[in-house]
């Protein structure tokens, strides 16, 4: 599907003011996005897991209102006002309104609450804007009912692309897809596809507990930090390493292998990483005790055969990613050895997810 796709068709507005909510997971990716051009376009492709707990949830009101030249919203966070959240949303509404006919016809009220505990360092941008995507999505519908359920998906996965990158592969589960690839049949930069081959049963409910080594303000946001990827030295060498990760990887998540899966996604943790230490400026967002709880994982691992792992976003936060089959053992690890190294003992079960839902 091409962008002109998703425009919006000139339809009355014969729809009345109402109400819609919904709830979108975070998704956590196994080869990373990192490095964009204009539009929200990816430098390459990605893959993630989408997560069941880490989750937003979003009650859009919509009224109708005379003066039809400017966007009209009011956003809510745990029914706090959050006019700081506006500038994000105005840029949003502005990339989307080529594509939603209605967004000048209303005033909005976007009313929004986290499943995780709020300034947790976890990037919500990926769940936030994609709940948003959805409800703005349940009012395209009432206007164009012929709309398939496919192309609805479509068309939400690339409004949430607008809002932030990642945003756009948390509407479905367990692995999404984002970037033109050739081994990846029907994925584009535009929005997300399933990842479309069987997964290995290894992979299934596949376990993240997400280390919360550092609840604060990142000091460098993930829109700067994609923005140092253009004229990096190692941005080119970068983009192809990923696009080859994607096709081992796309391998590994069918044949189960998780020697394999271990060394492919600790990689790519360290890459992004480095990618931020070698930008100009530089910066590092790990933290001391990240690399604590690196060096522990990796010598539980040499210590008990486990086949435990670590991932990283952009943050000091780790996603400690295992079988289900470790469940028990690695979580009483968790307990005993790395949970000193969270900021309050603060860590967040997760596990595989399935998407959107509507409430
Ligand atoms: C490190 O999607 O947050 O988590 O598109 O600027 O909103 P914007 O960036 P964002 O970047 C996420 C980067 C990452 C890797 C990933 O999720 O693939």
């Amino acid at each position: 599907m091409e962008e002109k796709g998703f425009l919006a068709k000139i339809t009355q507005l014969n729809i009345e003011d109402g109400a819609t909510k919904w709830s979108s997971p975070s998704n956590i990716a196994l080869v990373k996005y990192w490095g964009k051009r204009e539009q929200q376009i990816p430098e390459n492709a990605s893959i993630s897991f989408t997560l069941n707990n880490c989750k937003t949830i979003t009650n859009l009101t919509y009224t109708k209102k005379e003066n039809k030249t400017d966007f009209n919203f009011d956003v809510f966070l745990d029914g706090e006002k959050k006019d700081d959240f506006k500038p994000k949303i105005e840029t949003f509404f502005n990339r989307v309104s080529k594509y939603l006919s209605f967004l000048k016809d209303f005033h909005f009220k976007i009313e929004t609450e986290n499943t995780f505990p709020h300034s947790s360092g976890i990037a919500s941008s990926a769940s936030g804007m994609s709940a948003i995507a959805a409800c703005l999505m349940s009012i395209d519908k009432q206007l164009n009912p012929e709309m398939s359920e496919d192309f609805i998906l479509k068309k939400t996965s690339f409004l949430a692309r607008l809002g932030s990158g990642s945003a756009c592969r948390s509407l479905e589960g367990d692995l999404v897809v984002w970037g033109k690839h050739e081994i990846i049949k029907g994925s584009s930069n535009l929005y997300g596809v399933n990842f479309p081959f069987e997964t290995h049963k290894n992979f299934k409910n596949y376990q993240d507990t997400i280390l919360l080594v550092d609840k604060g303000e990142k000091q460098v946001s993930s829109t700067i930090g994609h923005n140092l990827m253009h004229n990096h030295p190692f941005a080119q060498q970068r983009f192809i390493q990923a696009n080859e990760n994607l096709e081992k990887i796309t391998t590994i998540l069918q044949n189960g292998n998780l020697d394999q899966f271990i060394a492919l996604v600790e990689s790519e943790a360290l890459t992004l990483h480095a990618m931020m230490m070698t930008s100009m400026p530089y910066f590092i967002l790990m933290k001391p005790n990240t690399l604590e709880i690196i060096n522990k994982i990796w010598a539980f691992r040499k210590a008990t055969n486990s086949k435990v792992c670590f991932t990283l976003d952009a943050g000091a936060n780790v996603h400690v990613l295992y079988p289900e089959s470790e469940k028990v053992s690695v979580l009483q690890f968790i307990k005993n050895e790395l949970v000193a190294y969270c900021q309050n003992g603060h860590y967040i079960c997760d596990s595989i997810g399935k998407g959107l839902e509507q409430l």
